[in-house]
Parts: C-alpha cells; structure tokens; sequence
C-alpha cells in the first residue's frame, strides 16, 4: 500500500489512471477511526474495481462544534493498518493545512436537502461534507466512490450533487453493518459505556418496529408509524433525548405522508450520553 499525503502527488496518480482504461478506481472517502462498517466498505471497493483508494481526512469542515471535532477519535496508525490488511493500495492522508489554505472561501451545498432533518441539528454539516467530497473527487478523479448507507441523507445528498454538476464518478451505497444487537456501527459508539449502548439500540429498534407494522400490518400512514418511532425512542430512559425521526422520500427527502415501498428512508438520530448517534433504514 502507498501512502500519499500531498494533494498534487494525489492529482498526479489520479490523471495517470484516468488515462489507463484498464483501471477502475473505487474511493472510499472515510475520517478514520476506522471500523468493521469501513471494513465492508472496502471490500466493496475491492468487487467494483482493480485500483482502492482510501481517504483519511477528520474534515473539520463538517463539525458544527469544535469539541465535537476535537472529541473524534483518532487512530492513524491501526487505520493504516487496516488498510494495509485488506490490500488497500493507495492510502491518502492530507493534512487541514493543506486541504484548506489559508483563504479558502468556495464551499459546496446541496441547497434545502443539506439544511433539512440533519442538517437542522448540525448546521452547516453537510455544507461541509458535500466541499470535502467535491475537493476528494477532483483529487483522486475516482470511477467510482462508495459511501454507507448508515447517513442515509449524506447519500441522497452527495448523489443530488454528482448528478447535479455531472460529476463523472458513480455513487455507490454499501449497507449498514450492526453489532449482533442490532447496534448500528460507528466510530461515535467508542464514547458510549455499555449501559448507554444498550439504550442506543432503541435507534434500531425503532426502525425494526415501522418495518413490523409496515410488513406484518399493513400499516402505510407515516402519522402512526413516526408515533411508534419516538416512542421506541423516547422510552429508553434518560441519557436519551431523540433528535428525530423522520420518513422521507428517498430521493427528495420531503416528509412522506404515507410510506411508499421501494421509495422510504426512515431516518432517526438520538443523543445518548451526550453523543449524537444516527441510523436509518429503506423500505
Ligand atoms: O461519512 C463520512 O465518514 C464523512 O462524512 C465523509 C464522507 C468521509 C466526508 O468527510
């Protein structure tokens, strides 16, 4: 595996290999900290292509809060490791400095989709992940870039944005890996003890309620099944607070009235021991 930390070195192997059709690149952009859900990611990357780049940048960009910023967790070397592991080959790391100079102004924003449901919570969030990703796409110039389904509105947005400035990259969603309790699988969970995962998991629970009474009931009326989601969610003691729940349109992330199969994302996020957790589903 090659670690690359300069942004022109990055440009340089990413016009060789555009020029080589015989290789297909996969990116998977991550912030480290990397986890069993980073691991499919890359695996995934390894059946979609021959060349897998690995982006490692904790985009500052993308944290509403400073302490927010500073409290994600940092593991360069055993990322690398992973990476190294799982036959990674080209390993980018640049650094703040450098993917934001002193100066920088232009930013990235898929207009009311980034400023909705998540992006209530944590303003200008995806403002931040949409400039991030755009800057990693030119850099690396990827076929293709994989991303997990767990940000179900990060997805939907950063597709909004590739078919929007007909970005020559295809948009790849990878599901959502769980702890055998169901427990969606996220760099935030190293900051839960055992008691606040164990509430965490009214977020899973959740979402496996509206797929019972959807499936099993026969129950389409978004009013009765948001009523199931926050009660899933608001009892599960204190230390939880829901953030929301929401179901939207998988493709214009508007508030749907009923669900519509095939076309439903369920989005719920909670703060459990003051760490803000999300998860998500399709129906
Ligand atoms: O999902 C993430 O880890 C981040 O939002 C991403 C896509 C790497 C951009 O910083």
């Amino acid at each position: 595996m090659e670690v690359v930390n300069s942004i022109e070195d990055m440009c340089e192997l990413g016009r060789l290999w555009k020029s080589d059709p015989e290789t297909t690149v996969v990116c998977v952009p991550t912030m480290g900290a990397l986890h069993r859900g980073h691991g499919r990611l890359i695996t995934r990357a390894h059946e979609l292509g021959n060349l897998v780049v690995v982006t490692n940048f904790a985009n500052p960009l993308q944290f509403d809060r400073p302490e927010d910023l500073k409290a994600y967790p940092r593991t360069p070397a055993e990322d690398r490791a992973v990476c190294e592991k799982m036959n990674v080959h080209y390993y980018f790391e640049p650094s703040a400095e450098a993917m934001f100079p002193p100066g920088f102004l232009t930013t990235a924003n898929v207009a009311h989709l980034g400023t909705r449901i998540e992006g209530e919570v944590r303003p200008g969030h995806y403002r931040g992940v949409c400039t991030v990703v755009l800057k990693l796409f030119n850099i690396v110039q990827p076929d293709v870039a994989v991303f997990g389904r767990k940000d179900a509105q990060q997805l939907v947005i950063v597709r909004h944005m590739v078919r929007d400035l007909n970005l020559a990259v295809r948009i790849e969603g990878v599901p959502t890996v769980r702890e055998k309790s169901g427990l969606a699988i996220s760099s935030r969970n190293g900051r839960l003890t055992e008691e606040q995962k164990t509430k965490a998991l009214c977020l899973s629970r959740a979402l496996k309620r509206v797929h019972f009474l959807v499936k099993k009931q026969g129950i389409t009326h978004s009013g009765e099944l948001l009523q199931a989601m926050r009660s899933a969610i608001n009892s599960a003691g204190e230390d939880v607070t829901m953030d929301y729940a929401r179901i939207v349109s998988g493709y214009s992330l508007e508030d749907l009235s009923h669900v519509e199969r095939g076309n439903t994302l369920l989005l719920v996020a909670a703060t459990v021991g003051g760490v803000h957790l999300v998860d998500s589903s399709r129906l």
